[in-house]
């Protein structure tokens, strides 16, 4: 023991013929996995019974043994559903504590499940069982939130605010557009996740240890029966890959950043500075001392979560990139941060997607905003090179004397008189005024992906469709 006193605990009853004694309680501590890999439970019984099934249809155990073994999984299955399992850190990890309970429930029968299997293939099996069906869920909610944007889009590709870069007001576009900004990046991540589904979709297990198995084991029928699209094709790859459970935490750590710049965005927008936006009740907070605040804790919450995920993924990558081929107790560390990455990201989610369909668009203030700042610069010099036929440098220049003038006169372009515009260049006649405009500078936006609202329609009209 830690203490130097000799430990008179038996040794383990899963791997301890060779142990005189049983571990140190430190040693007990830090191998335990039990803590976390609980979570795992349902994926590891549905994989046994899978390999139980398989076994007796090789004739590799009886019949009756596997209805034995299968009854007692299912037994298993509802005790840890309904809280009546006692877990137990001796037995280390999920895997063990399943076995000890079903030797328990049906006495030597459950020692021939593990026939042609090892804790190595068992849990690349039970992980990657579990990572999927987090894809899948990270998958639908993506769609829900790319929805609630297609909704606000659609609500909004009229409605003009300022196009910012650099922070600086720098062209009007639509709200709308601005929405659908954020449809492609969730889009993309979505097409992402899919990418990463097909990718882990081969069934590790019946690699065994790492070499394969001498026994007639069928790895396409249990690859099937777990729904995997095949089985893996390299026994010693598939015990020590974990790039699909890194593959989900850049996945969510992409996400995870495109979600941060939504929420930052959302945090400038209802400053009352601002005023674009307000948060809904629903997902604001207000101040102890300071009656009057509304905070926009939550969009805070998912611009920090995004550090966790961050931190998940340089975790794994530097847990896995010393290791020797093939399985190395090292990567019993990988569930701890896919889980906490996984919470973290499904909450950021869920918490965007309610913050985007409730929040307040506060039209007028956007309007205002994108009249200010001189955001139709662009459109006067644009017009110079239309109309007046100016090389566009020159049109630049034209206007820039324009803006200059109306920063000296504390006036917008578009209230500029035109005899002040004439003394800068005397082609200049009053139909310029058309396009001063914030209207006219969106809808004069046709290119394809521009921000008229005919294209922003185009745009939602695309997602829709593809959704
Ligand atoms: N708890 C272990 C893990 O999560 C299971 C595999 C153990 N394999 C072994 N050879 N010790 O990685």
């Amino acid at each position: 023991m830690a203490d130097g006193t000799k430990d008179t605990k038996s040794s383990n009853q899963m791997w301890g013929g060779r142990f005189a004694s049983g571990p140190d309680a430190i040693m007990e501590e830090i191998n335990a996995s039990i803590g976390f890999d609980k979570k795992l439970f349902a994926q590891d019984i549905r994989g046994s019974i899978a390999h139980a099934t398989m076994l007796a249809h090789q004739g590799i155990i009886s019949g009756d043994d596997k209805d034995k073994i299968v009854h007692g999984l299912n037994t298993i299955l509802s005790e840890i559903e309904s809280g009546n399992f006692e877990f137990s850190r001796q037995l280390e990890d999920i895997h063990m504590n399943v076995e000890a309970r079903l030797a328990a429930l049906i006495g030597p029968a459950a020692g021939r499940l593990h026939t042609a299997r090892s804790r190595n293939d068992q849990v690349a099996l039970d992980f990657r069982l579990w990572v999927k069906e987090e894809l899948q869920k990270t998958e639908a909610m993506l769609t829900n939130l790319i929805a609630a944007f297609l909704d606000r889009a659609e609500e909004h590709a009229e409605s003009v605010m300022p196009g910012f870069t650099h922070l600086q007001t720098a062209q009007p576009v639509t709200f709308g557009h601005h929405c659908m900004a954020y449809v492609e990046m969730f889009g993309r991540d979505r097409s992402r996740v899919r990418h990463a589904i097909e990718h882990l979709d081969e069934s590790p297990i019946g690699a065994a240890a790492l070499a394969g198995t001498g026994y007639p084991i069928d790895r396409h029928m249990t690859a099937k029966a777990l729904g995997f699209r095949e089985p893996t094709r390299n026994s010693i790859d598939t015990v020590s890959d974990r790039d699909f459970a890194i593959e989900f935490l850049s996945i969510a750590a992409i996400c995870g950043m495109h979600l941060s710049r939504l929420a930052e965005e959302i945090v400038i927008w209802s400053t009352p500075q601002f005023g674009f936006v307000r948060l809904s009740d629903a997902f604001s907070t207000g101040s102890s001392i300071m009656p009057q605040k509304k905070n926009p804790d939550a969009a805070e919450l998912v611009r920090a979560k995004t550090g966790r995920i961050n931190g998940s993924l340089v975790a794994l990558l530097t847990i896995m990139k010393g290791l020797p081929l093939a399985y190395s107790k090292d990567m019993q560390e990988d569930k701890e941060q896919v889980f906490d990455a996984a919470e973290s990201l499904e909450l950021a989610i869920a918490a965007m997607t309610g913050m985007v369909r409730d929040m307040t668009v506060n039209t007028a203030r956007m309007k205002a905003a994108a009249g200010s700042g001189y955001s139709t610069a662009t459109d006067l010099a644009d017009w110079l090179v239309r109309e007046v036929g100016l090389p566009f440098r020159d049109a630049h220049h034209v206007t820039g004397r324009a803006v200059a003038l109306a920063e000296s006169k504390g006036c917008d372009l578009a209230e500029l008189p035109l005899t002040d515009l004439q003394a800068i260049n005397a082609a200049i006649t009053d139909k310029v005024y058309d396009v001063l405009t914030v209207e006219a500078s969106v809808a004069s936006r046709k290119s394809f992906g521009g921000t008229a609202p005919s294209e922003v329609r185009k745009q939602i009209a695309y997602w829709r469709a593809r959704n």
